[in-house]
């Protein structure tokens, strides 16, 4: 039995099992599950589609008021489905150019204020378990649970590796994904505004020996033990 509505943060690097995590654990808990990373790739998307640089803070201003990203995210479906401008670009901001330009378009204030307002909105009503980078710290600093999920880099591109190959991606190798992995933990975790970071009061859970059930299965227990009286 649900006793209120309850915010889950999940903050960590790209790769580190975080979203898979999220998605099973939103699941169990019957909320929505929101993948915040998914809308700064929707406006890296824009802004390289209509070649907008995000420096020219006019042009940026402008855009930012024409982009319109709707998430919809379903109890009954774990992947968001990204809607931007009227366009399913779910696959589309999955793709190498978007996932590298994301976390360089990421560190401009303009782009978060917007992001964070999105995505305090989604949490208006509903209980929702987020994923992201500043989410614990920046997004929700009163949500009810905090983790922070960790992996060790080679694990981490291994991972992304494997994912890879069963998507029929397997260009790249493990070396090069270790090197884009490296460069967007630098960017993500350098920046000024909102950088990643663990909150102060959130519970750090390493994934690099754990399986993906093993993963959910401990930050359910922790929420459980807390709602479910
Ligand atoms: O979670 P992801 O790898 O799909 O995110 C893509 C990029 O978006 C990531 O490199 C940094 C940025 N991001 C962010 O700055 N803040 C968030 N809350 C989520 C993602």
């Amino acid at each position: 039995m649900r006793m209120k509505k309850i915010i889950v943060a999940i903050d960590g690097p790209a790769s580190s099992g975080k979203s898979t995590t999220a998605k099973q654990l939103a699941k169990k808990l019957d909320c929505i599950y929101v993948d915040s990373g998914a809308m700064y790739r929707a406006v890296a998307l824009y802004l390289l589609q209509n070649d907008i640089n995000f420096h020219d803070k006019t042009m940026l201003r402008k855009a930012l008021v024409a982009i319109n990203i709707e998430i919809i995210s379903s109890k009954h479906k774990e992947e968001n489905t990204i809607i931007l401008n009227g366009e399913n670009v779910t696959k589309k901001i999955r793709e190498p150019e978007i996932t590298n330009y994301s976390s360089t378009i990421a560190k401009d204030g303009l782009i978060r204020e917007r992001m964070v307002e999105l995505q305090r909105k989604l949490a208006e009503t509903r209980s929702i378990v987020m994923d992201g980078r500043d989410i614990g710290t920046v997004v929700f600093p009163h949500a009810d649970f905090k983790f922070f999920v960790i992996a060790s880099i080679e694990e981490r591109a291994k991972r992304r590796w494997l994912e890879n190959q069963n998507k029929g991606l397997g260009s790249k190798t493990l070396d090069e994904i270790k090197q884009e992995l490296a460069f967007r933990d630098k960017t993500d975790s350098t920046r000024e505004i909102a950088p990643l970071k663990k909150a102060e009061d959130a519970i750090e859970i390493d994934t690099t020996n754990l399986s993906v059930q093993q993963q959910v299965e401990e930050i359910y227990g922790i929420i459980k033990n807390e709602i479910f009286l």
